[in-house]
């Protein structure tokens, strides 16, 4: 993914953040695709969201492996938001390891990073992107609509067979028909 300038766009869901600084001004950020260099601070910044259970634990390996699925947010040299597709059928993907730092949250950031990870899988041909999150009010407010984890077998066998929480999960499956 090119680079794709988060502030000085005309208008907000094309990415700005024109009018939405939350608290001093912050440096401009910038989306692209994540490189191998990212990888520690990709563990730095979603490290606490694991430890909240927000978002499933993703080794050094794993990262490394899939780099080429990342998208982050650089700002002033330092990556600030980070987010993930990870295509699982001609039909399927899935939009995982969406973070963004406390500092940065109410940006913008986020749906910066959904609406460019959602163009990637329309560029694919991909006819759906499902979540599992415990933020499913972000995802119903930027288009998802809730789904049936059942309907996924292809993500359940992946991922929640080996998820230590999957006796006890509270994530809730959302959809973004394209
Ligand atoms: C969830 C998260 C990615 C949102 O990122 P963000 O940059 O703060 O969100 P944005 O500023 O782009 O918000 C976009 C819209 O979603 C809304 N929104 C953001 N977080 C929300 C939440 N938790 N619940 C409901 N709506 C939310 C915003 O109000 C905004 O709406 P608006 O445009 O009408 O003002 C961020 O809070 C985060 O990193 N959380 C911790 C990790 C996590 O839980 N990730 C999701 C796991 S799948």
């Amino acid at each position: 993914m090119s680079a794709l300038p988060i502030i000085g766009e005309p208008e907000r869901r094309s990415g700005t953040l024109r009018g939405t600084a939350p608290r001093a001004p912050l440096p401009a950020a910038l989306l692209r695709g994540a490189v191998l260099a990212d990888v520690p601070a990709l563990e730095r910044l979603m490290g606490p969201y694991v430890e909240t259970g927000d978002l499933l634990p993703r080794s050094n390996y794993d990262l490394c492996r899939h780099i080429k699925e990342w998208v982050v947010a650089e700002a002033a040299g330092e990556i600030v938001a980070c987010g993930s597709l990870k295509i699982y059928s001609q039909e399927l993907a899935e939009l995982a390891g969406l973070a963004v730092l406390p500092d940065w949250q109410g940006a913008g950031l986020g749906r910066a990073l959904l609406e460019a990870l959602v163009r990637e899988a329309r560029s694919h041909g991909l006819t759906e992107v499902l979540a599992l999150t415990r933020k499913p009010a972000f995802f119903l407010k930027l288009g998802f609509a809730p789904a049936e984890r059942e309907h996924f077998p292809l993500k359940v066998w992946a991922d929640c067979a080996k998820c230590p929480r999957q006796n006890w999960c509270d994530e809730v499956a959302v959809v973004l028909r394209l």
